[in-house]
């Protein structure tokens, strides 16, 4: 096992009707801006909810964010941070309120020339402005991690930022909004904290026996509750166990001690940014070609994910890691996600080359657990995810 630190500062409040408790954990004389998405929130309760909750506090209510947190959209925002004096910030919504949330925070105390800097220039936040969130959608980990992913329209650019500073104060996890959220979005959910596991847990062999378990019961609990999840939303069971496991597979604590590969969100990131292909969607398109491109250093642990979470029992090394592919392809196919890039766009022609290309531009000249995935790579594995 490796060395490691860890740390995170974030408090959880989970349960049914637990939002009325964000009363409690906001300063009370905080000027709180309250930052929501397309409106989901109005039509399912939570808005009423989180009012309720807040008929205390001086709020001031910033919508509109849209899925993939855009930079524009973003920079209004920080606009009415700056003129209302803003001091506590107040995320309701999914991965792409909450990340536009933790761009503000930062971006509020940010000194430099311009806010697209922490993104490009990979500056750290290590405080920002205070938040919480409340979850509308399990999916991302973003309540309870310190990274964002911000999008800009402008130049098709998706960028990843964070810091320790950016840790919501805390989130407030109740299962029950599961009810009203869309089954594409579910599958989303699904396959998104799938695959965050897949990132931190498919590489090589490192002796770290608890952080190995850890992964897999978050994909064994994912694999069981998926179909009770997609079918019958209101099935709590079910619900609070798709809310926790997506919070447990990227809060940090999988991580720890264990290399980690991340190559398939790098990649993801720009199908989004080019086609405006969903998050998860993305990764089920990269994540097969990009284990079987690297098969030979990735297949102890494919072989190993094969026998424990799916049960392979039969054949070598090599036919276990090769049937575990194929059951995690079948699994995105069963939650409705299609698995290639042409099955999204029929403008997929050179996208390879351009993501190559970017890469080498931006000097990611070696991605994955071994600093390895040259841009010329990256480039095959999405010339086999077409
Ligand atoms: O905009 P609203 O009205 O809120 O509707 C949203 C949106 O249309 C809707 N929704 C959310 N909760 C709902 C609901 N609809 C009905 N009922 C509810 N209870 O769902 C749609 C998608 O929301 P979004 O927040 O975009 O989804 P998700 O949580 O999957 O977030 C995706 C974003 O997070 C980033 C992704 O790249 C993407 O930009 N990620 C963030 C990470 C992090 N911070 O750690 C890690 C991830 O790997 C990921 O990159
Ligand atoms: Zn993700």
């Amino acid at each position: 096992m490796n060395n490691f630190d860890f740390k995170n500062p974030t408090k959880i409040i989970f349960g049914k009707d637990s939002i009325e408790k964000i009363e409690n954990e906001i300063p009370k004389d905080a000027k709180v801006l309250l930052l929501f998405g397309g409106g989901s929130i109005k039509k399912n309760g939570i808005y009423n909810q989180v009012k309720t909750a807040l008929s205390k506090v001086n709020v001031i209510e910033f919508g509109g964010i849209p899925a993939n947190p855009e930079y524009a959209v973003l920079m209004d925002a920080l606009k009415v941070i700056k003129e209302e004096k803003i001091t506590y910030l107040l995320a309701v919504g999914g991965g792409s309120v909450i990340d536009g949330t933790k761009f503000l925070s930062a971006a509020a105390v940010f000194n430099g020339e311009t806010p697209w800097d922490i993104l490009t220039q990979n500056i750290r936040t290590e405080k920002g402005m205070p938040f919480g969130t409340v979850l509308t959608l399990p999916a991302t980990g973003s309540e309870m991690n310190s990274g964002a992913v911000i999008t800009r329209r402008e130049t098709k650019e998706k960028l990843a930022m964070g810091g320790p500073g950016l840790f919501p104060e805390f989130s407030i996890l109740d299962p029950l909004v599961i009810t009203s959220i869309p089954k594409r979005q579910l599958a989303n959910g699904l396959a998104d904290a799938f695959t965050h596991v897949l990132e931190q847990y498919m590489t090589y062999p490192t002796g770290a026996l608890l952080q190995d378990r850890f992964a897999e019961s978050i994909l064994q609990t994912l694999i069981e509750v998926a179909p009770k999840i997609i079918n019958n939303p209101t099935d709590y069971k079910a619900a609070s166990n798709f809310m926790w496991s997506c919070t447990m597979a990227l809060n940090g604590l999988i991580q720890k001690g264990v290399p980690t590969d991340w190559a398939v969100h790098a990649i993801g990131h720009e199908l989004t940014a080019l086609f405006g292909i969903d998050h998860a969607r993305t990764l089920a398109v990269i994540a097969p070609s990009h284990y079987t491109f690297n098969f030979e250093s990735k297949k102890e642990k494919l072989a190993q994910y094969g026998e424990r979470v799916w049960n392979i029992t039969e054949g070598t090394i090599d036919d276990k890691a090769n049937a575990a592919i194929e059951k995690t392809v079948a699994f995105f196919h069963e939650l409705g996600i299609d698995t290639k890039l042409s099955d999204y766009t029929k403008d997929y022609e050179g996208t390879a080359e351009l993501i190559s290309k970017r890469f080498t531009d931006r000097g990611w000249l070696g991605l994955g657990e071994h600093q390895n995935l040259s841009p010329e790579k990256v480039e095959e594995i999405v010339k086999m995810a077409y």
